[in-house]
């Protein structure tokens, strides 16, 4: 068996502006829109605790404060379910609450790429292994993506993304790995590119904003190359990492929702809503009305 350090620590990046959400963006940070009644972060960071993750990093910028607040207590609140017998609700904001000094802020302060947002988070999570989740990415299956990544991780070290499978026409939105020698849950990589130019992708693969990187990843980064977009690339530096480290790819079964596009956001309210059997009669016989008309 593969010698693991424990996967403890999470970084997620919430620093980006959400422009392809505006006005709704304005004032409100994209990652707190809501996928039913959960803001998008907090299905991530579920996602997370159920897979073991004991300390969260979030990378923020300007005007992101709610989400510091929204994993916080809010006394008042609490105290009125309280009051008032509010059980069910009261579980739900107890449930989804990190332990105190189990999250941590640090502002990215310039929009320099992905790749400079998790650099940011360089020395709150110090020399070991850890876990990235791009929030914009909300992922839907009975086992969460990160659980089963830490199980490929316990099997094989090193370092994994995960992917899921897109059509090739979309290969140009993401970034895309080569598929080598198969491995039980996923496969070795043999190669990544990020936003590779259209017929250009070397699988349908896409990196689909989970990831395990080991530490070294930060020293790559803190060269501050730039790659597609003139941004620093997550991407590029694993590229580099991958020279020297194993590379895996853990093939997640369930659907993945890029919450960071109209299509993606709408699609994921509509599959957790139909999840939910409080609301899901009257949204699928709504939904079933709007399609025979459409
Ligand atoms: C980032 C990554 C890309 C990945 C994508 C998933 O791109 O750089 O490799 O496929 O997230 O959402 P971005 O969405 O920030 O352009």
């Amino acid at each position: 068996m593969t010698m693991t350090r424990k996967i403890r620590k999470a970084v997620l990046p919430v620093a980006g502006l959400g422009t392809r959400f505006l006005p709704a963006t304005k004032a409100v940070p994209k990652e707190m829109l809501t996928v039913v009644d959960k803001p998008v972060v907090q299905y991530v960071v579920e996602e997370a605790m159920a897979a073991g993750i004991e300390h969260f990093v979030f990378v923020t910028g300007r005007n992101k404060t709610v989400i510091e607040d929204h994993f916080d207590i809010q006394v008042e609140l609490e105290a009125t379910l309280r009051e008032r017998g509010k059980t069910v609700e009261l579980k739900s904001l107890e449930d989804m609450l990190p332990k105190a000094g189990a999250t941590s802020f640090t502002r990215q302060q310039a929009p320099l790429g992905l790749g400079h947002a998790v650099w940011c988070a360089r020395d709150i999570v110090g020399d070991e292994p850890f876990a990235l989740l791009l929030p914009d990415m909300v992922m839907r299956d009975k086992v969460g993506c990160l659980s089963g990544m830490v199980e490929l991780y316990n099997k094989v070290g090193g370092n994994i993304v995960a992917v899921s499978e897109c059509d090739p026409e979309l290969a140009h939105k993401y970034g895309i790995v080569g598929k080598g020698e198969e491995l039980d849950g996923g496969f070795r990589i043999t190669g990544m590119v990020e936003k590779p130019a259209k017929g250009t992708a070397p699988s349908n693969f896409y990196i689909n904003g989970r990831y395990i990187l080991q530490p070294k990843i930060f020293e790559i980064l803190s060269k501050q190359e730039r790659g597609a977009g003139n941004e620093i690339q997550v991407t590029d530096a694993m590229l580099k990492l991958a020279d020297e480290q194993p590379f895996s790819a853990y093939a997640f079964g369930g659907q993945t929702y890029d919450c960071g596009s109209k299509e993606g956001f709408i699609l994921a309210n509509v599959a957790f809503a139909l999840d939910r059997e409080d609301i899901k009669p009257l949204v699928a016989d709504g939904l079933r009305h709007l399609i025979a008309g459409a």
